[in-house]
């Protein structure tokens, strides 16, 4: 069984850093240093996702990521050979399985982890030997963490973006539906004994209510920290998330 309400950790992504570097090509702005920066600004871990098109992070910024750090890397990946393998070559702290499409601009719903029970259980059987900490990426929904405990998965992390997106276009009560089932779902993913976390949109508008969860132990954070860092810098938006995160836990 893990902690409970626990200190709640914060993950930033920075995922679109490389977006804008790859925009123009070239090697600025460097993810790395934002990882950097990041960990120097108290982020207890980084997220990364290495898609399959490789639109933002690419294979060598995984390996420098990996020698560069000393906070936890949560490598986030779809469930692909070519993946696993990569992720069995760096044998980073923690990964991450998320569905992936091309056509998607993100991550937009979680994995279908109850209809690829007996695929994922043989998926990650590798990857937990190796030392990796599995995370499932999932809707709150019962069924789908019901499988991610049977396939032997450690942690889930509940995908935010319905919740979020219902709070920025001011449908209350979506996303109070939303956060109910949030609710709901990570206490009883907390009483199957998996670890869970959080993420998806979450900005300083609405990170509160999901933050107070005292079942969610980390919270994953990318696109908009990096958007608030053209205006900020990178410290200074991610301590303002963490002000937030701490004054909703406390
Ligand atoms: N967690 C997971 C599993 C994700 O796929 C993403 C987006 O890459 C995030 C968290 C972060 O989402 P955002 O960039 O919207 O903060």
């Amino acid at each position: 069984m893990t902690d409970y309400a626990g200190p709640l950790r914060l993950g930033v992504n920075i995922d679109h850093v490389a977006t804008v570097r790859n925009a123009r090509g070239g090697d600025n702005p460097d993810p790395t240093r934002a990882a950097q920066i990041a960990q120097a600004a108290g982020a207890d871990g980084i997220t990364a996702h290495l898609r399959e098109d490789r639109r933002h992070i690419r294979d060598e910024d995984i390996e420098r990521l990996m020698d560069a750090l000393s906070v936890p890397l949560n490598f986030e990946m779809a469930a692909t050979e070519e993946m696993q393998q990569i992720a069995l070559r760096h044998k980073p702290h923690a990964v991450c399985i998320v569905p992936e499409k091309r056509e998607e601009r993100t991550t937009e719903g979680g994995l279908e982890v109850a209809r690829e029970e007996n695929k994922l259980a043989h998926y990650i059987a590798p990857l937990r030997e190796a030392g990796c900490r599995v995370s499932i990426f999932i809707a709150a929904d019962k069924r789908q963490i019901e499988a991610a405990h049977r396939i032997g998965a450690e942690v889930i992390e509940l995908h935010t973006g319905a919740y979020c997106d219902a709070h920025a276009e001011g449908d209350f009560e979506t996303r109070d539906a939303e956060l109910k089932a949030l609710t709901e779902m990570a206490t009883f993913a907390h009483s199957l004994g998996l670890e869970v976390h959080a993420g998806h949109g979450l900005t300083y508008d609405c990170v509160s209510p999901v933050a107070a969860l005292p079942e969610v132990m980390e919270l994953n954070i990318g696109h908009f920290l990096i958007g608030e860092a053209i205006f900020l810098g990178l410290e200074p938006a991610i301590h303002e998330m963490r002000r937030v995160m701490d004054a909703a836990r406390a």
